[in-house]
């Protein structure tokens, strides 16, 4: 695992209360990745990773499901609208809490899903309850990830799933000049660490869970940033940024540094099924 000691959680939710609208602006409703097996939109390109997501982890319709990081919604939303689940999000980010209540409101979605701000590391569910355990870029902001998974994994039903979508550092040990790299991006993108593949792997089955299906996704997303980088110098969002905080500038500055770490390979995107077994 790569670790920047350096982060702080208060610095996590500042970033994401205040840069919601920077990421509404910029990528749209979904704070992920896309995923392009072609041409595809960056709209497009972020449904589809939602969606193959879901294919993957086999989610069944109306099943309940707990989406840990939920953003604004755009996951739970997604389940809700196109699988009829029961979703619960849990967001660090009041802000965010409130974008993805109103807009699942707006939508008049039944079941609606419901959103808590809290942190997910301390957020309790009844043991056995959730069919999947869903998570999308968020436990590279989580401090002890270990000990969440073990507590995520009581969570789910036996049959059940953990979906999971992370960015991950490279394959260890590395040469220090891609440590560098990773802990850079850790650095501009608040992650107080980065798991790899296999810490990944060890840390579902750690807690019981078996995985049984896991991959690279990092070719099919890496557009994202190129987009992003380009996105940011068409438009004055570097300026708003400046205006709210160096930290705010700091992220958009690392835009590069997440390109570098993928072509390097100091840092993957992967993606992780894992089930509870009956
Ligand atoms: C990159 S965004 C991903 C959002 C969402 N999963 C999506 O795909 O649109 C990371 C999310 O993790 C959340 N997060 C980070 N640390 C957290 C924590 N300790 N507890 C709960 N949420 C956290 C942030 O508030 C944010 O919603």
């Amino acid at each position: 695992m790569i670790e920047c000691p350096d982060i702080k959680k208060s610095v996590i939710k500042n970033h994401y209360d205040v840069s919601t609208l920077f990421y509404r602006l910029l990528w749209g409703p979904h704070i992920h990745h896309g995923y392009w097996l072609a041409d595809e939109s960056p709209a497009a390109a972020q449904i589809q990773l939602t969606a193959t997501l879901a294919g993957l982890a086999k989610i069944q319709p109306k099943s309940v499901v707990y989406d840990i990081g939920c953003g604004m919604g755009g996951s739970s939303i997604w389940l809700a609208k196109n699988l009829q689940c029961q979703v619960t999000g849990v967001t660090l980010s009041p802000v965010q809490r409130q974008w993805a209540t109103a807009s699942a409101a707006i939508k008049g979605l039944q079941p609606r899903p419901q959103f808590r701000c809290e942190d997910a590391e301390a957020t309790q569910f009844p043991e056995g309850s959730a069919d999947v355990v869903w998570s999308i870029e968020c436990t590279e902001h989580l401090f002890d990830k270990p000990a969440f998974f073990k507590k995520a994994a009581s969570w789910i039903k036996p049959g059940g799933r953990f979906a999971l979508l992370a960015w991950l550092s490279g394959a260890l040990p590395m040469s220090d000049a891609h440590s560098q790299q990773a802990l850079r991006v850790c650095e501009g993108m608040f992650c107080p660490s980065l798991g790899s593949q296999s810490d990944y792997v060890g840390w579902f089955e750690e807690a019981g869970l078996t995985v049984t299906a896991k991959g690279i996704w990092t070719k099919q997303v890496k557009k994202t940033w190129e987009i992003c980088r380009k996105r940011v110098e068409k438009t004055g969002v570097r300026y708003l940024a400046k205006i709210l905080g160096s930290n705010h500038v700091l992220f958009l500055d690392h835009f590069d540094a997440i390109l570098n770490a993928y072509d390097s390979g100091a840092m993957e995107y992967g993606y992780f099924i894992a089930e509870k077994k009956d």
